[in-house]
């Protein structure tokens, strides 16, 4: 399905190579909506944990069809790695669920976002509240140093349909708590981490929306945590419209802020892109 020539350094090239290519170096098909994939990071791509950037493939027309994906790789990372739904009708990852090693992918190194540390004011607990694919830049995150360097507890929520869509956030806090190398570089900080993921549409321990949850209590009781406070909790918030609605007037009630990069606050939120 994937139209582009593979990059053959080793030949001069004949057609003119894809501008911005990187090329594709692994694939994982997570279940028949969801898969994440790596590629090969520019050498110049500078980013923090949390941002995004415009990816995409040619279209037949030659023109270039980019969405936004947040990088859910750290910023320390080798390669980039990214998160996406697969929607059989949509216009780039109908393609998109397609790739294979060794193919290439448009990737404009322009990263941006919101879901920063700087954009937060300093704080004791921070939550990541995701759902479905929007918990791609908290996977950036929780492998991010500086999370556990500037927090006591870092809390992560990720509420989906199935139980199966929350395999790949469940085996990558498993990953982060047992990798010898994060826990080197954030000597033992990823014993901070709290994994708490819920279901809406099939049976499993915690069931329910994140935000009936926090409305009900529920969360804290499960946490052993008294609520959640303007003084010692930050927050940043990833999902559907929904979602990021409802988290923000939550939030609002318990007296955050929303921040930005240009004037930090209690809590920050980005829509989850959908390719
Ligand atoms: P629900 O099954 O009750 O709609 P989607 O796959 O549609 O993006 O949804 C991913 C997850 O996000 C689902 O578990 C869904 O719950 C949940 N969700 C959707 N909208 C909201 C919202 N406004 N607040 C909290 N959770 C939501």
């Amino acid at each position: 399905m994937n139209d582009m020539t593979p990059l053959d350094t080793s030949k001069k090239p004949q057609v003119k190579t894809l501008p911005d290519a990187q090329t594709v170096l692994s694939v994982k098909h997570w279940t028949d909506r969801l898969f994440s994939f790596r590629v090969t990071r520019p050498q110049t791509l500078r980013f923090r944990s949390g941002e995004f950037v415009m990816i995409g493939l040619l279209k037949d027309d030659g023109k270039p069809l980019l969405r936004a994906y947040s990088i859910a790789s750290p910023a320390w990372d080798d390669e980039l790695e990214f998160y996406s739904i697969k929607v059989q009708d949509g216009p780039l990852t109908s393609r998109l669920q397609h790739i294979q090693p060794g193919d290439q992918i448009i990737l404009r190194p322009k990263p941006v976002g919101t879901l920063v540390h700087d954009a937060l004011l300093p704080g004791k607990r921070l939550w990541f509240f995701s759902t479905g694919t929007g918990i791609a830049p908290f996977a950036s995150l929780i492998r991010e140093p500086q999370t556990y360097e500037d927090y006591d507890q870092v809390i992560l929520t990720h509420t989906c349909r199935e139980v199966a869509d929350l395999e790949y956030g469940r085996q990558l806090v498993e990953e982060v708590k047992s990798d010898e190398m994060l826990r080197e570089l954030t000597e033992g900080g990823v014993d901070k981490l709290v994994y708490y993921p819920t279901t809406t549409r099939e049976e499993s321990p915690k069931m329910g929306r994140i935000t009936d949850l926090l409305k009900s209590g529920e969360v804290f009781r499960d946490l052993g945590i008294d609520g959640i406070s303007a003084e010692t909790d930050r927050a940043m918030v990833c999902g559907s419209m929904g979602l990021n609605m409802d988290i923000k007037e939550i939030l609002e009630s318990y007296g955050l802020r929303e921040g930005a990069n240009s004037d930090p606050a209690e809590y920050v939120v980005e829509k989850a892109f959908v390719g």
